[in-house]
């Protein structure tokens, strides 16, 4: 697959890495530097470069959104014509200093999202676990047991993807329906957030759903 990044900091950074080890191809885009993006590019070691939002999303089969919600309007205004592109958020609708979703209960980020950009295909996903866990979780990737990522979206070619994209980082997507039941994992997000660094044990922390009774 072709995947763009949109947001290359420690999200963006590390799955768009993950992504390239995994086998796609890979576009770095929105940093404050090109430098940076180049970098990451070159750590990448797969099939990977540093370009422009435009680019990233040029012929894109998966675009990863992952950038402050302050910024969404701003790369969205660089990628050019997103209709029919599959967008996978892991953006949040926080307000200026992490403290608090600004969007919930009736709303939720990802519904927001979709809002603003009506044609395309929009999956939240990858929200739900920290970034300081990505790398340990793809290393693992070979393990019978895999921690659970949900995911959600209204349109069934994305939400396919999305799945393809969070196999491949070694985690085992979990459907948990339409996009609006993201206003119930965004706030589960904040959840992990408070585990992950608040917590005893530290960030990398990951989660798992399991079905008793079968
Ligand atoms: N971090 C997590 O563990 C985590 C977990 C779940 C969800 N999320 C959500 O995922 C999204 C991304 O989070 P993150 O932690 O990856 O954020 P981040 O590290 O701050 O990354 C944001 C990216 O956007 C770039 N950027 C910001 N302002 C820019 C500007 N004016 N011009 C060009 N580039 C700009 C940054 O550039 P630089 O690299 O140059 O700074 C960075 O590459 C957020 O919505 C967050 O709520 C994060």
């Amino acid at each position: 697959m072709r995947v763009g990044i949109l947001g290359s900091g420690l999200m963006g950074g590390k799955l768009g890495t993950i992504f390239a080890r995994a086998g796609h191809e890979v576009v770095f885009s929105y940093a404050h530097s090109k430098e940076k993006l180049k970098r990451l590019a070159r750590a990448a070691q797969g099939n990977a470069r540093a370009g422009p939002p435009r680019e990233a999303a040029q012929d894109a089969d998966a675009l990863l959104l992952a950038v402050h919600w302050s910024r969404v309007d701003d790369v969205l205004n660089q990628t050019g014509d997103l209709s029919g592109k599959v967008i996978v958020s892991c953006s949040l609708p926080m307000n200026a200093d992490d403290t608090e979703l600004v969007v919930a209960h009736t709303s939720s980020g990802a519904e927001e999202l979709a809002k603003m950009i009506p044609k395309s295909r929009v999956v939240a996903a990858f929200n739900t676990v920290p970034s300081e866990v990505l790398f340990s979780v793809f290393e693992a990737k070979g393990n019978a047991t895999k921690p659970s990522l949900v995911y959600c979206g209204d349109e069934r070619r994305g939400k396919r993807v999305a799945a393809e994209l969070i196999r491949d980082a070694g985690l085992e997507p979990v459907d948990a329906g339409p996009l609006r039941i993201a206003r119930y994992i965004e706030p589960f997000c904040l959840l992990v957030a408070q585990l992950a660094y608040e917590g005893k044990g530290g960030p990398e922390l990951a989660y798992r759903f399991e079905r008793f009774g079968k």
